[in-house]
């Protein structure tokens, strides 16, 4: 139950962006891609959804990608890209209702609106609300168009880039606890992720890419060390290091994520 990707090679433009990567994640867990910006994150997540071209192979749960027509892939897997941009003056319910493909599952939508706490936000313009409440509405899109985590067919897939980018931190946990859930019942979860923290405390495996390689991949204590993100960063950081005496220190308490996944 998984998704296995071998020697993806991307080139756009005239340059290589990715260079031979390897990649797995299963079904049940949550999977983090980490690594500075341009480092080839987003175009890793967009060959594992087959919205780019690629050489190498990408099977989800036995299916090579590439050999696919989009409307199984659209059954088994829902994408957020980093950003998205809507040229029409449509209302939120409308955008969320986009993920559908039938749209008599019109419920649907509304229970996606109300899991990323959205509720009543159904006939507000879209393009008036703030940049964090847009990136919801996108991820309830998401939901509403894979609905369950695991369908007929078999474990379903969240492809997620930067789902908490411009979240407050109570929204952030609301999103990650989404993830968790959806791994816990059964479904995939791969996601792009700048904070470190959050990924440590959500992810089962953590991926780290550099310059279009990867660098390490495996459990988070064993990948987010001193050494490796210290170069990878090019700055220095202490993992687990306590802050100087009188510095606020602000942590998500997760218990139950993180209990979750030990
Ligand atoms: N269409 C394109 N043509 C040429 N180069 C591109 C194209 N798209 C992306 N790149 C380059 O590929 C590299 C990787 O980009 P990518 O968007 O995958 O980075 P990322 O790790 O997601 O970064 P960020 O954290 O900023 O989102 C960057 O150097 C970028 O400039
Ligand atoms: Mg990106």
């Amino acid at each position: 139950m998984s998704l296995i990707a071998r020697g993806i090679t991307v080139d756009l433009g005239r340059s290589r962006i990715l260079h031979d990567i390897d990649f797995a994640a299963h079904s049940g867990a949550v999977t983090c891609i980490v690594g500075p910006n341009g480092s080839g994150k987003t175009t890793l997540l967009r060959a594992l959804t087959g919205e780019i071209g690629y050489s190498g192979t990408v099977t989800l749960e036995g299916t090579d990608i590439a050999a696919a027509p989009p409307w199984r892939l659209a059954e088994r897997r829902g994408v957020l890209p980093q950003a998205t941009a809507l040229a029409f003056p449509f209302n939120v319910i409308e955008v969320v209702r986009l993920g559908l493909t039938d749209h008599r599952d019109a419920p649907r939508a509304a229970q996606a609106l109300a899991r990323v706490g959205l509720q009543g936000y159904g006939t507000r313009y879209y393009q008036e609300l703030s940049g964090g409440e847009k990136q919801r509405v996108q991820l309830a899109r998401v939901l509403a168009q894979i609905g369950t985590p695991v369908g007929p067919e078999g474990p379903r897939w969240l492809f997620l880039d930067e789902p908490v980018s411009a979240l407050d931190i109570g929204h952030q946990l609301q999103v990650i606890r989404i993830a968790r859930d959806f791994a816990r019942a059964g479904g995939g979860v791969v996601a792009v992720m700048h904070d470190l923290n959050l990924t440590a405390m959500v992810a089962d495996s953590v991926c780290v890419l550099s310059h279009g390689r990867k660098l390490a991949h495996g459990g988070p204590a064993e990948v987010l060390t001193d050494a490796t993100l210290s170069a990878v960063y090019r700055c220095t950081l202490r993992v687990g290091a306590a802050p100087p005496p009188g510095m606020p220190y602000i942590l998500p308490h997760m218990a139950a994520e993180a209990a979750d996944r030990a």
